[in-house]
């Protein structure tokens, strides 16, 4: 069977990962079976039934089992995902080490725990424990040496300009969000979308293949599709893939410039020289700092004179604020019809003329 992007196949997941071809998905995000091993029902002081995940797909022989299922479709998984792509998987204290273990021994270098820590958890109704506020996903590359993508910057700004951290507070799927069938959720562990959003937008491209094995009610492929990028899910439950493909059918991928990671931008790598070469500063002009209090002179050399001193834009900057380093492209300008204009323009101008390909 060849598989198609932008599609859900019912099956066991290990046996369709098998139809996939190498090194052919940029994402994985796995919620897969937790192996709870819940005793008994449980019910609240009011004597209501908590519903929790009492599944027959969470439930496994033993221990061992779980394992060996486990070490086969991590294993596919590594086997499908690029060198440059990022693995997830979420799972609660039931499986996460177990699943770590094993990620670590196959190859997997792991990259973060992150800690999702919910702010409307369920409490620990018999009073015998902490209440469980959280759950543990992994953030893996295929190999240490991958080089994998992280839009740092994107997620620092969405942070409020703060570097984000492993610790995720969200509350759990709830309200318009969560899918009900007769007034009863329609799958036990619907994620909530922003979860799947900050893991999309940070370490995939708009475009890129996402991966979900056991995708249940559809909520990778249903974020997957809002960003643009392109997704294939698997489940082994006939209901769910009909729930998730009725979710589908309703998510509107988001206009391809909204999904622009502009502020992820390097700088351009153009020296100070090549402006001269080119012609953007001329030798002989003269540089300013933004208050013009201090006025170089440009060189032949691309060296800049400045109380006869020379050195670079670099160096000089530094010298005046009595620095050890400064970036020199923010603190020169030129005059261009009486107004001073950052040296820093010109690199992004030789840039947009000199070294995009013209395809
Ligand atoms: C924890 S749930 C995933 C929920 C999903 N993240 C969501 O937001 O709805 C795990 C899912 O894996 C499916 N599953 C369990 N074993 C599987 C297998 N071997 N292959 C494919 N799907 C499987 C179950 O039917 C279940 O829907």
């Amino acid at each position: 069977m060849k598989l198609q992007l932008n599609k859900i196949y019912q099956g066991d997941c290990i046996e369709l990962l098998k139809e996939m071809p190498d090194n052919s998905v940029d994402l994985i995000f796995a919620d897969p079976p937790y192996n709870l091993r819940l005793k008994g029902e449980l019910y609240r002081p009011n004597q209501t039934k908590v519903n929790g995940v009492n599944d027959n797909w969470d439930k496994f022989e033993s221990v061992e089992e779980y394992d060996k299922f486990t070490l086969l479709w991590t294993k596919e998984c590594r086997r499908v995902l690029k060198d440059t792509g990022g693995f997830w998987v979420i799972g609660t204290y039931h499986n996460i080490f177990r699943v770590g273990k094993i990620l670590q021994d196959i190859g997997f270098w792991i990259l973060n725990d992150i800690i999702w820590i919910k702010n409307n958890p369920i409490p620990n109704f018999k009073g015998t424990r902490f209440t469980n506020a959280h759950e543990t996903l992994i953030w893996a590359a295929k190999s240490a040496k991958s080089k994998y993508t992280f839009h740092y910057k994107s997620m620092k700004t969405s942070n409020d300009d703060l570097q984000m951290r492993s610790d995720w507070l969200m509350p759990i799927c709830g309200g318009k969000e969560r899918i009900k069938i007769n007034g009863q959720k329609a799958h036990s562990t619907q994620k909530p979308e922003e979860l799947l959003l900050r893991i999309i937008v940070s370490t995939s491209k708009p475009n890129d293949t996402v991966l979900d094995p056991f995708c249940g009610s559809g909520t990778t492929p249903a974020v997957a599709k809002l960003l643009g990028r392109k997704y294939i899910a698997f489940d082994k439950k006939e209901a769910y893939i009909k729930i998730a493909e009725q979710r589908l059918k309703k998510v509107k991928p988001l206009d391809a410039p909204l999904l622009e990671y502009k502020i992820e931008r390097k700088k351009p790598k153009v020296a100070f020289g090549n402006l001269i070469e080119k012609g953007f500063i001329k030798i002989g002009e003269n540089l300013f700092s933004a208050d013009k209090k201090h006025k170089a002179q440009v060189m032949a050399n691309a060296s800049i004179i400045y109380k006869e001193e020379a050195g670079s834009i670099h160096k000089t900057s530094a010298k005046i604020l009595q620095k050890k380093s400064y970036n020199g492209w923010t603190y020169w300008h030129v005059k261009r019809e009486d107004e001073l204009v950052s040296i820093d323009k010109f690199r992004y101008d030789y840039e947009k003329k000199y070294l995009r390909l013209k395809i």
